[in-house]
């Protein structure tokens, strides 16, 4: 004990230990040994694991490792359980997630000792963070709920629910997930992480407790085989993974093809830039928040330290000396800051990144104390003289090690926060509104806080850019993740368009009539120019008649990546503003209106479709439709229990691939590539491959129409190969298909499942282009964009 005289002395902090007593008599009760939660029973399983306490290594509980079986028998009771769920209405379904929530507000505190024990994170944070957090998701989304009929009244719930979560916030991950799938009227099965199973174990008997029926969500513990099974489920319809961007590739892998949709919240290496005017000693605050806040295993953690040159050292020094002054102990003490890492595996993985830095001649910093010795621990760790390509530098480390470089302009801050494959978040400090605003919309990342960090609310999307994955957890647009469109329903099979064939002498001898005709190939489209293709190839195209109508280009992989080119030369298109995209659209639709009946008898000769003017009219209205929305598809701006505002931003996915339609070649590709342009995407587009000559015909049209070259881009040939090589391509953020191919668009989702890229593919099922329903509306615009969530706290 020390002496008063040292207490004065050092001026730290007494033990306050918080009581475990309820949380080991909640264990007790059941034993310490657990079954599967399913079909609102507990489920004995043969073979079980231990789930540790990582601060002294103890075994808290025997839990179960879930079987194949097990999860066949959980998606059959979420299946059958899922009707009546739905028939219960929203009012129905918002009564009981009340209900939750106000059971997870009065348990709290034994969910939070709870969460201690099992993950190693302080209790500071599981009571004032986690707790808090997931009950608030609750509320809200039994809003949702509630206001469903209204407010998502052209959709209806995917189905039975597969979601899978890590064991960094294991509770507040359980409630990211479930309440969103419940307000839409999903039923779930959900699998918590293997080190971290308890408190989703404590919330099954918060659905008894609340009246959640039979069926509707159901626990299966286990390791990744159970999750793997899950995945592969056939009666799954949707997942949602939250974890390694690795094992969320391999899951991506795993759906392409099935018609499963799909949400994945994977790593990330997130920048926190602080600029020359910051408040300094704010942003080291900031600073702790984000890097050391849960050890820093934290997907969106600030693990790369981006600082102005001018205040470099200034600013190190103070986190240096923050550093030190971190406690690192019990986390059921109330006064530590930093508790223990989840499991010994984590402690040895971040371990041999930070020597492998240390071998490379990083300078690697410590505060001078010592971590307690039973348990998995890690010290705060400051590294610099990191290379910006170095592994500590791109690799998501997931533990309380800080990488700090400097910049010297805007720029180049910009340029090295997206230096990375990740695009989770950021965080902008400076005094200067006028700065972080022109800062935070050049980082691709989902989420930007300006002078604070690590921020969460029920009301704003969460969810990332580039390899962070996609979909978003948390507002409006986390609700659309559970929620189908009525008209998908509604959508016809694709017809299949047999290529035809004839001979050129026909033609030849057709146009004999006309002293004007002369011979035309058309060329590929490319950065605003007419390209030739670079194999020199041709190919015929035929018409509905069988007769030959005319050569085209057989585009190739080279043909795609110079077309990829320009359209990343393109970016100005992006940064246009709304009303100018608007303008171009319009102007392309009035230079179609004055050759309409030319692009009607190129219908008529292409597809032998007898009104062929409905089409072009068809195609006019559409482009005026897409520029109205070009400037009217605004973000959000949403006021979370924050003295602030966060903005929701709806932003370009990037580069698209677009592979087009064959019914209607013309509607069918305005109808795709007006909504890319329209929110400022750039297009690779891959025309109709039976009937590809209405879309060339286009290139005098775009000529005419202000549209800047590389913006719109347009590859002919064969559909499977430049999808290929689209699906493959590094630099395209996007592919869509809509071909009506059902083994095309699964090679489509398989292929860019390397890169996760996203796709919106039509499989084997075509679309009414003529219908608007089925063309136009909130999904095309959800596909054309991604959310960014910009926090703003007001105040100094
Ligand atoms: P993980 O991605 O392997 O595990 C996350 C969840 O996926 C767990 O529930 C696990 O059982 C399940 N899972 C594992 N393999 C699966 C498969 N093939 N199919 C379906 N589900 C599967 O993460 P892990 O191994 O726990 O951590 C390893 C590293 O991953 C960490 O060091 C960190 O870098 C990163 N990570 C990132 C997270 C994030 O939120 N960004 C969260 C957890 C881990």
């Amino acid at each position: 004990m020390p002496t008063i005289n040292e207490i004065l002395q050092t001026m730290d902090y007494g033990p306050a230990p918080e009581s475990t007593k309820e949380a080991q008599a909640w264990l007790d009760q059941h034993g310490r040994r657990f079954g599967l939660f399913i079909d609102n029973a507990w489920v004995d399983g043969a073979e079980t694991f231990a789930s540790n306490n990582p601060a002294d290594g103890s075994e808290l509980a025997q839990v179960t490792q879930a079987t194949g079986d097990d999860v066949t028998r959980a998606v059959e009771a979420a299946r059958r359980a899922q009707p009546g769920w739905v028939a219960m209405g929203g009012h129905g379904r918002a009564k009981v997630m009340y209900a939750i929530a106000r059971l997870l507000q009065r348990h709290a505190r034994l969910f939070a000792v709870l969460e201690t024990l099992d993950n190693g994170k302080t209790i500071r944070e599981t009571r004032d963070a986690d707790l808090p957090l997931a009950a608030r998701h609750f509320y809200h989304h039994a809003g949702w709920a509630q206001l469903q009929s209204e407010e998502f009244a052209d959709y209806r719930a995917v189905g039975v629910v597969g979601q899978i979560v890590p064991w960094n916030f294991p509770v507040l991950m359980l409630a990211w997930k479930i309440a969103p799938a419940l307000a839409a009227g999903n039923t779930i099965v959900f699998k918590p992480a293997e080190y971290t199973s308890l408190t989703s174990l404590l919330f099954a008997e918060i659905c008894q407790q609340a009246g959640v029926p039979a069926g509707v969500v159901n626990i299966v513990t286990g390791d990744g085989r159970v999750g793997e099974a899950i995945v592969n489920h056939p009666g799954i319809d949707k997942l949602a993974f939250t974890g390694s961007t690795e094992v969320g590739r391999i899951i991506c892998k795993a759906t392409a093809g099935s018609g499963k949709k799909l949400s994945l919240e994977l790593g990330g290496k997130s920048p926190f830039i602080v600029f020359d005017d910051a408040d300094l000693d704010a942003a080291v605050e900031g600073l702790v928040d984000s890097i050391w806040f849960n050890q820093g295993q934290v997907c969106c953690a600030g693990s790369r330290l981006l600082v102005q040159e001018s205040i470099y050292d200034r600013f190190i020094a103070k986190v240096k000396t923050r550093m030190q002054n971190l406690r690192v102990g019990s986390p059921l003490d109330k006064s530590n800051d930093i508790g223990a890492l989840v499991d010994p595996v984590q402690q040895q993985r971040i371990h041999g990144l930070v020597e492998a830095a240390r071998a490379e001649g990083c300078e690697i910093w410590q505060p001078a104390r010592e971590a307690p010795v039973a348990g998995s621990w890690y010290l705060p760790t400051l590294i610099t003289g990191a290379s910006t390509s170095a592994a500590v530098a791109q690799t998501e480390i997931f533990g309380p090690v800080l990488v700090a470089m400097s910049f010297r302009t805007p720029g180049e801050a910009v340029q090295l926060a997206n230096n990375t494959v990740y695009g989770l978040a950021a965080c902008v400090w400076s005094e200067s509104i006028s700065l972080a605003l022109d800062v935070a919309p050049q980082i691709k990342a989902g989420v930007v806080w300006i002078n604070t960090a690590n921020q969460f609310d029920a009301a704003c999307g969460f969810g990332g850019y580039k390899e962070s994955g996609f979909g978003r957890e948390g507002g409006k647009e986390g609700m659309y993740e559970y929620l189908t469109p009525l008209s998908e329903d509604a959508r016809p099979s694709a017809p299949v368009i047999a290529a035809v064939g004839s001979t050129r002498a026909e033609v030849r001898q057709s146009e004999g009539s006309n002293p004007f005709a002369v011979d035309r190939t058309a060329k590929l489209y490319i950065g605003g120019k007419q390209a030739r293709p670079d194999g020199a190839y041709s190919r015929a195209i035929h018409g509905a008649n069988g007769a030959f109508l005319a050569d085209i280009g057989e585009g190739n992989r080279k043909d795609i990546r110079n077309a990829v080119e320009a359209a990343h030369k393109a970016a100005g298109w992006s940064k246009a503003t709304a009303h100018n995209r608007a303008q171009v659209l319009y102007y392309i639709a009035e230079n179609l209106a004055v050759r309409a009946e030319e692009f009607a008898a190129r219908l008529a000769a292409m597809t032998g479709v007898r009104d062929p003017q409905r089409e072009v009219a068809a195609s006019i209205e559409r482009l005026f439709y897409w520029a109205a929305w070009a400037d009217k598809y605004d973000g959000q701006a949403h006021q979370p229990p924050m003295h602030g505002i966060t903005v929701a931003l709806n932003e370009p996915v990037g580069v698209i691939g677009v592979i087009c339609p064959n019914e209607n070649p013309l509607l069918g590709f305005i109808s795709l590539v007006a909504p890319a342009l329209a929110l400022g995407n750039r297009v690779v587009a891959v025309p109709s491959e039976a009937h590809p000559l209405s879309a060339l015909d286009l290139y005098q049209v775009l000529d005419t129409s202000d549209l800047p070259g590389g913006a719109l881009n347009i590859v002919t040939g064969s559909a499977d190969e430049l999808a290929r090589t689209l699906a493959t391509h590094g630099d395209v953020d996007a592919v869509w298909r809509h071909d009506g191919s059902a083994e095309g668009c699964a090679e489509v989702e398989r292929l860019s499942s390397e890169t996760l890229k996203r796709t919106w593919v039509g499989g084997g099922k075509g679309r009414d282009w003529f219908d608007a329903k089925q063309a136009c509306g909130r999904t095309v615009l959800q596909h054309a964009s991604q959310v960014k969530n910009v926090w703003i706290p007001y105040g100094v």
